[in-house]
């Protein structure tokens, strides 16, 4: 074996001429693991939460055409792959080898709720806040999401990619190869369009994949705002009339989004606008998705639960009823996934903290994400927010992983990811440490030993390489 990967570990059965490592129709063999946590079975809730489904010492994992083939004891594994190989055509021994010794090895992160695509910054915000201003009370002065609107609007298509790109390599960095995208920055068509297509493209470029999402009613629009001066509510009524005639009808026919979502919240989108207007995604086809009861119990999780929603996601102050409906929708079987955003109340500087014992207790399976946005959450590190969990939530490290994974997948609604089980897609991190309970336990640190995705070792050495070389903004 050949080291050909640097401090990254990657190294190479036999070295092909023009091959690289990772390219198609090579093998990849994860070998020497400390841990393997392969989260096989499916989503998980209540008592199962934290079971991880950590494999026997000695397990290797093989991959070929970006798929999961073997999770087995090495030798049977290498088998499996070799023959694989043959099967097609290859030489059994085109094979690249990760070297996990000591570490501990995950699916790749899934981070099921983020704003990815938009333009400029806001650290203006945290210190009006630090001076006493509120989140909705900057918002309601059209600042926040409203500046970042300004910016996203006069953005280039170039620059929105750039900045998609920059950030997206800093989640691949610690781990994530699965992203959710939120447009929202547009709050009128074409710009809409504008970014779940940006959103798409980052997605087809790759190595992390990006899964758009339509948040048409995020904000009501300044112009929105004058055009009915003095009434809001008439205001924000005008807006989800356009949302629902102009603007799904576009997303739509686009083809590029999966889901759509609304920022349902006391003050900016009621439950009953909310409902109007995912019936509307839903006739369309998307999936529906809900910021809901960030601030101020309104309704949200009860919609969530009402409408079958993939996911309800903040849930900072849900009430009783909402987690009652939730839960009694999860014992049905039509499990929403809370998805939870820890980062938030603490970038706000917030005391709330979502109840997450309480939705674990009551059997409503969880799952935790950056948010990434400029405002709210301007973090880009699954690895920190598992962090904050336990902290903040309480969560063990093993429930925090399993939100992580296969609990957030499922929030996308992507049962092809999130657990390491032959079929699936081969997307996994070596982490450098020996157990998983030791991922949140180094706050902030650089962890990650290597990432593959779709079977391609894409950060290793601390470094992001793919076969076309290193990536726009990363390392
Ligand atoms: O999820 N809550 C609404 N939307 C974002 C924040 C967006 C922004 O402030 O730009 C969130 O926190
Ligand atoms: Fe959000």
């Amino acid at each position: 074996m050949t080291g050909s990967g640097g401090d990254g570990r990657v190294g190479r059965l036999m070295a092909g001429q023009g091959d690289r490592p990772g390219d198609a129709g090579r093998g990849l063999l994860v070998v020497g693991a400390a841990e393997v946590a392969t989260l096989a079975g499916g989503p998980r809730r209540g008592d199962a939460q934290g079971d991880l489904a950590i494999a026997p010492p000695g397990t290797a994992i093989a991959c070929l055409h970006g798929r999961i083939i073997s999770v087995a004891p090495a030798a049977e594994a290498e088998e499996a792959l070799a023959a694989a190989l043959e099967a097609g055509g290859r030489d059994p021994r085109a094979i690249d080898i990760l070297d996990a010794s000591s570490a501990t090895v995950t699916p790749g992160l899934v981070d099921a709720h983020t704003h990815l695509v938009f333009a400029g910054s806001r650290e203006d915000e945290v210190a009006m806040r630090a001076r006493g201003a509120t989140y909705l009370e900057i918002l309601a002065a059209g600042g926040g999401i409203l500046s970042t609107v300004r910016a996203t609007r006069a953005a280039s298509e170039q620059a929105l990619l750039a900045h998609g790109r920059r950030w997206l390599a800093q989640m691949l960095r610690t781990g994530t190869t699965t992203v959710e995208a939120k447009s929202g920055y547009g709050l009128e068509t074409a710009t809409e369009l504008r970014l779940l297509a940006a959103a798409g493209r980052l997605a087809d470029e790759g190595p992390a994949d990006v899964v758009p999402t339509f948040l048409g009613a995020h904000a009501v629009p300044s112009e929105v705002r004058a055009a009915h001066p003095g009434d809001p509510a008439a205001a924000t009524e005008a807006y989800v009339a356009a949302v629902i005639a102009e603007q799904l009808p576009a997303v739509a026919a686009q083809g590029i989004a999966r889901s759509c979502d609304v920022f349902c919240e006391a003050g900016v989108f009621t439950a009953d606008q909310a409902r109007r207007i995912l019936l509307a995604a839903r006739a369309l086809g998307l999936g529906i998705r809900l910021h809901v009861d960030e601030l101020a119990p309104s309704g949200g999780a009860e919609l969530a639960a009402e409408l079958g929603a993939l996911s309800a996601d903040h849930l900072g102050a849900p009430s009783p009823a909402g987690i009652a409906a939730l839960a009694a929708a999860a014992g049905a079987g039509r499990p929403v996934v809370a998805v939870l955003l820890p980062t938030v109340p603490w970038f706000l500087g917030l005391d709330a903290r979502e109840p997450a014992r309480e939705l674990i207790e009551a059997g409503i399976p969880v799952a935790l994400a950056t948010d990434f946005n400029p405002g709210t959450s301007p973090v880009t590190s699954l690895p920190l927010v598992m962090t904050a969990a336990v902290l903040t939530l309480r969560l063990d490290p093993a429930e925090a992983l399993v939100a992580t994974t296969v609990n957030a997948a499922a929030a996308l609604g992507l049962a092809d990811r999130g657990a390491l089980v032959a079929g699936l897609r081969a997307d996994l991190v070596a982490w450098d440490v020996p157990t998983h309970a030791q991922i949140p336990y180094w706050a902030g640190a650089d962890l990650v030993r290597a990432v593959a995705a779709r079977g391609r070792v894409v950060v290793a050495g601390g470094r992001i390489a793919g076969a076309g070389g290193p990536i726009p903004g990363g390392a």
